[in-house]
């Protein structure tokens, strides 16, 4: 048996309304071991009888089944079906494999539609939901229907009173004055010949509401506006085209109020029953105006858009000590709290997210600093009635019921998370329960804070895209997720974000330049700051081993080069760069007590990233052939390494600055003299003893001090740094039943105080960060950098810990890749995974001989043992 069983899109599952062929992936099956490709062929039709073929790659003999780009020029609004086949090393050819299809969006940005907005100047300083809408009529049997919908603002699309697709927040946060993003939906099932309306409810959102801690409102623009076009393929061949355009009429929607931070407010007395249906009289409704906006800076957004994920049931409803009624969903999140409710006319519901209880039991809302985070909700009065915000989100475990009509039951509430949709791609279970409750926490760290953008946390008046929280955690989320098409949207606006000389903004979508003049810290400088900025360059490459793309390595190319240039431009006669507002080890805590600022140097930071970077930089050239900018950043890499070794450290080969963080990243980063690695790792130990066994380290060191323990010989000693669970641990967290991931490492102290209200959230993903060593260390699933992607997958698990057994996984895009150990007294097994298609080497550390080989062969140094793998299943036993 061998049988090509899935088609990838853009490493996705789906791409609609793209404006290019998606690059094509897929996965094969087979009962042999050892089974790879040695050619395939690809077919992209009419139609799924593939009996008008449009482009066909013929047979190419080639070991490649990821990424593959073909060339055909699309057609607006077209659905394309894909299927593969491919020969393996027997010379076995599959069946064709299941098609998978695509359809197009608006080729060339040529739209007919314009953006409408029934809102005026005078509605700068309110944020309100309006609706629009439009009788279309369409006169003969339809054949498909396609639809592109955009706007400045948030929107709700509907076709016939019917809601358009289960997207939420679009179409999402970009730098929406050079970046939007419009959504394309197949919506042929939701029109009929005759008579269609098409509606919209538009709220404020992100592009005119209050947005950042500098509480600035309408940062792009004063009125919210729609864009949409309905393309109709009829039957009989023939097209029509429905757009947004000056007969379209508005109104105000019941959304009274409704934004990012504060809530929404809901009038149910206010809804126009059959608004967005055939036949309703809008007698007092208002003609719209057409909004002139630059319509070349749209882009489609072809998957990764943010939806609903789970639904959670609240756990408990209870009173406080100060006697508030709260219900206790048991999980930190992000998303809102649906209800249904029965009142009478102008019986209001009010709710107030929040995130934890304070010490003494009682609703805790001081560290949402302004965010209001709150839902009211005015009864129509006639049954039962169904409510979820519209156009915001909250991050919270508990509520506040501040006002409900009668008593509120348990079974009047669910809350539904919202984040981008994304595919799980890891899994990770193993003995120690604590470690699988540290794992779930990660898991929702991300689900908390990947919505539309890597944000820094959902709760308070902030929820930005931070690119240092993005940077050191996109690792991890690359095992957790697949983010492809999440970091790939991001990662543009990072590179219309940067400023002309390459500097890349402290946040983006970038909302503090020009408004952070009255900020005590950020009027020293918005952009480019060390382990920040550096996420134009660390995510590239994180998704580059991922996917094994070097569609990002192109696309991102230019933003990484400028900012390397950036920093090389900044740099003083002893080679160190700088530039205004540092984070350093931010939240570090050797830092001074009530700071964030760690006490690493900045010089040390800012030097190791720029060697780090620039060495990243000098890889991804290579990976696109662009050898000269190889060599060039490679002499320049070699030359701040030098740098570094002569600023950083005294003749004996000590570091000059003696934190934790300084040695994790001068061994992780790989910048210190060879010579003295033993001796440095040595003193990260005894640093690491002084505290008592603790790390101290802040947001440049924590990623990285499990792997600079266990990649120089201090494997137990990474171990027990990870299972501490007093005190500043990541356990510790866990021991005090955190769900998520928190800011501080003494967010919540042991003495029951908690750090200051001003800055600690409570889904904070950012130390999330050692999720990446659960998988890559623990569990041993490592990506050959050399063959990235997991088409030669390294296998190196580290038995260690007390744990008995490891349980992981990651869904490759050639498939499952998977391993699980498991140790008892001195005997151990380790079973394999190895997708068709891919290779492994397989290393066992620090055992003592193998007893079941499976067929494979063992080379053995005093270290490890060692065997290649091809596809398929190995079970091996070994002794310890
Ligand atoms: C954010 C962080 C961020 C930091 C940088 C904070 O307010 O929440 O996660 O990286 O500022 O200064």
């Amino acid at each position: 048996m061998f049988n090509v069983i899935k088609v990838k899109l853009n490493y996705m599952d789906e791409a609609t309304g793209v404006v290019e062929v998606p690059r094509i992936s897929w996965q094969m099956v087979s009962d042999e071991r050892n089974c790879y490709q040695k050619a395939y062929q690809i077919q992209i039709a009419e139609n799924e009888r593939f009996n008008v073929i449009l482009c066909d790659s013929g047979v190419i003999e080639s070991h490649v089944s990821a990424g593959i780009s073909l060339t055909l020029k699309l057609q607006t609004a077209q659905r394309y079906f894909v299927r593969v086949k491919a020969q393996n090393n027997l010379s076995i050819w599959s069946e064709w494999s299941p098609y998978v299809c695509f359809f197009s969006g608006i080729i060339n940005n040529e739209w007919q539609a314009k953006f409408i907005s029934v809102e005026t100047e005078k509605d700068a300083d309110n944020s309100k939901g309006t609706y629009l809408r439009q009788e279309v009529f369409l006169e003969k049997r339809i054949e498909s229907v396609f639809a592109y919908v955009t706007a400045l603002g948030l929107y709700h699309f509907y076709i016939n009173g019917q809601r358009v697709g289960i997207d939420e927040m679009t179409p999402g946060w970009t730098s929406y004055h050079k970046h939007l993003m419009y959504q394309a939906y197949n919506v042929t099932e939701l029109l009929k010949t005759g008579v269609n309306v098409l509606g919209a409810h538009i709220g404020a959102g992100w592009y005119k509401g209050l947005m950042s801690f500098n509480h600035i409102r309408n940062i792009y623009g004063k009125k919210t506006a729609f864009l949409a076009e309905v393309h109709v393929n009829y039957a009989d061949g023939s097209k029509a085209i429905f757009a947004t355009d000056e007969n379209w009429q508005g109104d105000n929607s019941p959304v009274v109020f409704s934004e990012i931070y504060d809530g929404e407010i809901y009038d149910a007395r206010l809804e126009q029953v059959g608004w967005n249906s055939p036949g309703f009289k809008e007698s007092k409704w208002q003609n719209v105006q057409v909004e002139n906006c630059d319509k070349s800076i749209l882009s489609p957004q072809y998957a990764s858009k943010p939806g609903i994920n789970d639904y959670l049931k609240p756990k408990q409803i209870f009173q406080t000590p100060k006697g508030e009624t709260v219900l206790d969903f048991g999980q930190n999140m992000t998303g809102w709290i649906e209800f249904f409710v029965q009142g009478k006319e102008g019986d209001k519901v009010i709710i107030k997210c929040f995130e934890v209880l304070d010490g003494e039991g009682n609703a805790y809302f001081a560290n949402l600093r302004a965010a209001k985070e709150t839902i009211e909700y005015t009864c129509r009065g006639s049954g039962m009635e169904t409510y979820h915000p519209n156009f915001t989100y909250q991050g919270f475990q508990y509520a506040q019921i501040v006002s409900w009509p009668g008593t509120p039951l348990l079974e009047n509430f669910k809350a539904c998370t919202v984040h981008s949709v994304m595919e799980q791609t890891g899994t990770f279970e193993c003995s120690n329960s604590d470690l699988n409750q540290l794992q779930h926490n990660i898991l929702w760290g991300l689900k908390g804070n990947f919505l539309d953008i890597p944000m820094d946390c959902p709760q308070r008046d902030e929820r930005l895209g931070w690119t240092g929280d993005a940077e050191i955690f996109s690792r991890t989320a690359c095992y957790l997720m697949n983010t492809y098409a999440f970091y790939e949207k991001w990662l543009w606006d990072v590179a219309v974000d940067q400023t002309v000389e390459g500097g890349v903004p402290h946040v983006v979508p970038d909302v503090l330049t020009g408004y952070s003049d009255n900020d005590v810290l950020l009027s020293q400088g918005t952009h480019s700051a060390a382990a920040w900025a550096d996420a134009a360059v660390i995510l590239p490459w994180s998704m580059y081993l991922t996917f094994g793309d070097t569609g990002i390595i192109r696309r991102q190319y230019s933003s990484m080069k400028k900012w390397v240039d950036f920093m090389h431009f900044h740099v003083d006669d002893k080679g160190i760069w700088s530039y205004k507002l540092q984070f350093g080890d931010w939240v570090a805590l050797d830092a001074k007590p009530g700071d964030y600022f760690g006490a690493t140097p900045n010089e040390l930071v800012c030097s190791a990233y720029y060697a780090y970077s620039t060495l990243l930089f000098a890889k991804m050239a290579r990976a696109i052939g662009k050898d000269s900018d190889y060599e060039t950043y490679f002499i320049l890499y070699n030359e701040i390494v030098k740098n570094y070794r002569k600023n950083f450290f005294d003749a004996e080969g000590n570091l000059l600055v003696q934190t934790q963080t300084a040695h994790v990243i001068s061994l992780y980063f790989n910048l210190i003299d060879e010579q003295y690695r033993t001796k440095i790792a040595a003193n990260l130990v005894a640093l690491i003893q002084k505290e008592n066994g603790h790390l101290v380290t802040g947001f440049v060191g924590t990623p990285y001090i499990c792997h600079a323990l266990s990649q120089n010989g201090y494997a137990k000693e990474a171990y027990d740094l990870l299972l501490k669970d007093d005190f500043p641990s990541w356990l510790y967290q866990v021991k005090c039943g955190a769900t998520t991931v928190w800011e501080h490492w003494d967010g919540l102290k042991p003495d029951g105080t908690m750090w200051s209200a001003d800055m600690n959230s409570f889904n904070h993903y950012a130390y999330g960060a050692i999720g990446e060593w659960l998988y890559r260390a623990i569990a041993g699933i490592e990506i050959d950098e050399q063959v990235p992607g997991y088409k030669h997958i390294i296998f190196k698990p580290l038995f260690g810990g007390a744990i008995s057994y490891v349980k992981a996984a990651y869904k490759s895009m050639y498939g499952d890749v998977s391993i699980y150990w498991h140790i008892k007294k001195m005997e151990g097994l380790v079973t394999i995974h190895v997708p068709v298609n891919t290779t492994a080497t397989l290393y066992l550390d620090a055992i003592q001989a193998i007893s079941e080989a499976d067929s494979l062969i063992f080379t053995n140094d005093d270290k490890s043992y060692k065997a290649e793998v091809g596809s398929g299943e190995y079970t091996v036993t070994f002794t310890l």
